[in-house]
């Protein structure tokens, strides 16, 4: 098992990995373009990058590369950005710090924000697609795409975002807050780890529990993320606090409390460990990664 100091050094190499392929995608297009300008602010800032680390980290499980990951890896990093930039507009979440700076629509304005926003979201797709890489193989890429459109639009991303903001001011069943978070934030988690491992050559028997981990990391990413807006550090973690209360959000915490959220977060945890009892040590990154993601401060 990877103790702390393997993950942190193991987090540090993929995020470096991550980064510098996105400091080469932005440095190809002319900075002085205000669009672009927009665009690379968002997804420079400091984020985690957690989705790419668990598109490699999953395509090493099935004893492939980072490498045969990277593709997927970028594109989910630009998606999840412009769901950032969208999620902090006024009409959304309105919160004005982002990732340690002020957000895209505060640095710039509100037009460029939502512009940004779509162009990162189109962009995903024509790296993705990028013939200038040899591999992997069209179809297999084909594949890819239609895993991420369907966790990125109106069946996953978007529809839990939908179901957010509906349910400001009213009180969600706990299957309906379930549900909305496996939307929302699991979605997009889920399509890290089933596009790193198809596409390093996953058996379907080893997709197949990869989704389950997915599923239970991904409840357990929220959950996290909502215990943090109750009880974290907002220089730590580069956004406000306090926010989900103040706009009458259906979370965890303000359902269950914060003790019966840190114990679901905690079974959650323990379930996806189960998923990878199939997997040998190729799978270390990712056990060690689902304990992370619930003992993260930012
Ligand atoms: C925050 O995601 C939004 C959620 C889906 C909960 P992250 O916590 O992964 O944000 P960054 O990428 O590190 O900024
Ligand atoms: C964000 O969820 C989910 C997406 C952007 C899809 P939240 O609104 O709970 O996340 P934070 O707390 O603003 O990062
Ligand atoms: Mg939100
Ligand atoms: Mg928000």
């Amino acid at each position: 098992m990877y103790n702390s100091f393997h993950l942190s050094d193991y987090l540090g190499r993929c995020r470096e990995t991550i980064d510098t392929a996105l400091v080469d995608l932005f440095d190809q297009v002319d900075q002085n373009r205000r669009i672009v300008a927009a665009m690379r602010y968002a997804v420079m800032g400091n984020g985690k990058r957690l989705r790419p680390i668990l598109c490699f980290a999953a395509a090493e499980a099935v004893n492939g590369s980072s490498g045969d990951a990277i593709l997927p890896a970028i594109a989910l990093e630009l998606i999840h950005t412009y769901s950032l930039i969208h999620d902090d507009l006024p009409a959304m979440d309105n919160d004005s710090l982002r990732r340690g700076n002020p957000t895209c629509h505060i640095a710039f304005d509100e037009a460029t924000a939502i512009l940004a926003g779509d162009a990162l979201l189109t962009l995903a797709f024509e790296i993705i697609t990028d013939p200038a890489f040899s591999a992997p193989a069209p179809e297999m890429r084909l594949g890819a795409v239609r895993i991420i459109a369907q966790a990125a639009g109106y069946q996953g991303m978007v529809e839990g975002q939908m179901r957010d903001i509906l349910a400001e001011g009213r009180r969600l069943s706990i299957d309906a807050l379930k549900s909305s978070h496996a939307l929302k934030t699991g979605a997009l988690i889920r399509a890290a780890v089933e596009t790193g491992a198809t596409l390093a050559g996953g058996s379907p028997h080893q997709v197949k529990q990869l989704r389950q981990y997915a599923d239970d990391i991904g409840l357990a990413f929220q959950v996290t993320d909502d215990i943090l807006n109750v009880e974290g550090d907002p220089d730590r973690m580069g956004k406000a606090v306090g926010t989900d209360a103040d706009r009458q959000k259906n979370t965890y915490p303000a359902l269950l409390g914060l003790d019966a959220s840190k114990t679901l977060a905690n079974t959650l945890v323990s379930h996806a460990l189960s998923s990878l009892d199939i997997f040998d040590h190729s799978a270390d990154p990712l056990r060690a990664i689902a304990t992370y993601i619930i003992e993260r401060k930012r």
